[in-house]
């Protein structure tokens, strides 16, 4: 019995010896990395950390949209950039608890009504985009970026 556990252990144990310490080691250092990580983000909002990604995807869109051999990038983009918009549609601006009770709600539904537009914005950039018709793109691109600076004097505090 013991000896056909030897080579087992033998074999384990070399495994064991050859692993980098993080693998031995999963808790400790790395989860405090992790919990300090966690912790840094939450100065971020998750609306805020949807809008830099939209901010993102726009700024590849400016550079693909221009050129034709970039249709399918600018097709990921774009398709990732309306997952980011449903997602931002879903969630509250920060300053929504700052808005008088009385005037909230229509705080709230104009917010949504702003973001159906955003995603219809980006529906009609791809759609010119499938269309190959990339001058249409480009005005409908720029009808889309248009939305930023008045959406955010109005919906967010920095502006204001
Ligand atoms: C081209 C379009 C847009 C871009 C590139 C963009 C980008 C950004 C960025 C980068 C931030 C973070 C600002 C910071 O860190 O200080 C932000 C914040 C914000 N944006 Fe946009 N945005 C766009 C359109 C919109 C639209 C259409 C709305 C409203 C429907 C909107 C609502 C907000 C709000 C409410 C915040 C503050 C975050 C919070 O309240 O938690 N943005 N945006």
């Amino acid at each position: 019995m013991k000896l056909t556990f030897l080579p087992l252990v033998a074999a384990c144990s070399s495994v064991l010896w050859l692993a980098p310490s993080e693998v031995l080691a999963p808790d400790g250092q790395e989860r405090k990395r992790e919990e300090r990580r966690e912790g840094g983000h939450e100065e971020h909002s998750p609306l805020e950390d949807r809008m830099h990604a939209i901010e993102d995807s726009i700024r590849a869109l400016r550079r693909s949209l221009k050129d034709p051999a970039k249709q399918a990038d600018s097709l990921t983009l774009l398709a990732k950039l309306e997952a980011d918009i449903v997602a931002a549609k879903g969630e509250t601006p920060r300053m929504a608890p700052k808005v008088p009770e009385a005037e909230r709600p229509k705080f709230l539904v104009e917010y949504r009504l702003e973001m159906v537009s955003m995603l219809e914005h980006a529906l009609a950039v791809e759609k010119a985009v499938l269309a190959g018709n990339a001058e249409a793109a480009q005005q409908a691109f720029e009808k889309l970026r248009g939305l930023e600076d008045p959406a955010h004097a109005r919906f967010t505090e920095e502006e204001k």
